[in-house]
């Protein structure tokens, strides 16, 4: 590559030019008129920075803990299916560069590398993204891989019990091609059906297979069968956060999985606020959904998320560069936050406190 990119977004363009249109199309949308979509980057936009000067920034640390896990960076890597659509090291190069990083990769159920192959190519800590499927006993199956294979924390999506309309995908008639298969279940002989590959669409694969109906008590089921924390994943409002922290699990990320599910719903930084006063600090808070700059992640942190997750922007650099272009992502925002940091007089993670934010004017 000539000239490297300067920051996360210019690996979309490069991306681009690099996959398949459908396969680009399938990363790069999102529900229906992709407004939450824009919503998400807007949220950010709206806020701005109230910076403390004259404070000692001459040493500027990034590192956080989050449910035991020592990070460098408040930044995880959020569950993406099918990585090897990018490229062919899929999810193993991520969680390499994660690794290097000093931060960890939510492995999806669904993604192209199966969470063995993952959990063998991992440096540091590794979570598991779970979706449940109606057959509870290839799920059961699925939760105990996870964690013979190393998994500290298992994040269960709840925003998913069918797939949002993606009209790109319809459009583009996007069906998997087999090098990007899900592996989890390719050798699960009984639920072959579970290893789509092609022919459906993914609308489909979704409809026919995952649990649409799933309750509260699944959580309860969930945590009866796993030792693994068990954080909840797609949380957009105060009621349901609550009942979150009623329901005893470790965390919950504050998504609209990237505004892939319904269209229309708030900005995930826009959520985030009222969703942390509702848990009063029962329960992390993380968040994401548009964070694509350092000073997105200080945002979020300022109001009161305790780490924040990236998808797509890892998903453009292992397009355009494999490992190496995640672990430039990574060093990318990690830079940027840290001298969002400095510039802001906050020079570390626990200095970062809601003064650091305010509502910009009504027409940004
Ligand atoms: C291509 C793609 C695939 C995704 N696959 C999953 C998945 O398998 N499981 C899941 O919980 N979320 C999935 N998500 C949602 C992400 O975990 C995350 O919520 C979202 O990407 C964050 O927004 P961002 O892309 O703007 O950073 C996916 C997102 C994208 C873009």
């Amino acid at each position: 590559m000539e000239q490297q990119p300067v920051n996360v977004m210019e690996y979309e363009a490069i991306a681009r030019t690099r996959m398949e249109a459908s396969a680009y199309d399938y990363y790069a949308g999102a529900a229906g008129d992709e407004r939450t979509l824009a919503e998400n980057r807007r949220g950010f936009d709206r806020l701005l920075l109230r910076p403390r000067v004259l404070v000692d920034v001459s040493r500027v640390d990034t590192a956080t803990t989050l449910l035991g896990e020592s990070l460098a960076l408040p930044i995880l890597l959020a569950p993406t299916a099918f990585n090897r659509l990018a490229h062919p090291d899929g999810e193993c190069a991520v969680v390499r560069a994660a690794g290097r990083a000093g931060t960890l990769l939510v492995a999806s159920t669904i993604a192209s590398c199966s969470v063995e192959e993952i959990a063998a190519a991992a440096t540091g800590p590794l979570w598991f993204q779970l979706y449940v499927y109606k057959d509870r006993e290839l799920t059961k199956a699925l939760v105990a891989r996870a964690e013979a294979a190393g998994c500290r924390a298992l994040v269960l999506t709840v925003d998913t019990p069918r797939l949002g309309r993606r009209e790109r995908d319809v459009r583009n008639g996007f069906v998997l091609p087999p090098h990007a298969a899900i592996r989890n279940f390719a050798d699960v002989g009984r639920a072959t059906e579970a290893g789509w590959t092609s022919g459906s669409s993914f609308f489909d694969y979704v409809f026919r297979l995952f649990d649409a109906s799933l309750g509260w008590e699944a959580i309860d089921w969930l945590q009866s069968i796993t030792r693994l924390p068990v954080l909840l994943k797609g949380i957009l409002t105060p009621e349901d956060a609550r009942l979150a922290a009623d329901a005893g699990v470790a965390g919950i990320v504050v998504s609209n999985h990237g505004a892939r599910q319904l269209d229309g719903v708030a900005a995930t930084i826009d959520a985030l606020p009222a969703i942390v006063g509702a848990v009063d600090g029962r329960l992390p808070v993380l968040l994401d959904g548009g964070i694509r700059r350092g000073t997105d992640v200080l945002k979020a942190l300022a109001l009161g998320a305790r780490a924040v997750l990236i998808g797509r922007p890892y998903l453009w650099a292992l397009a355009a560069d494999g490992e190496a272009g995640v672990s430039r992502a990574l060093a990318l925002l990690r830079d940027e936050l840290e001298l969002a940091m400095a510039l802001a007089g906050r020079p570390t993670i626990a200095s970062i406190d809601a003064s650091l934010v305010e509502r910009g004017p009504f027409w940004l």
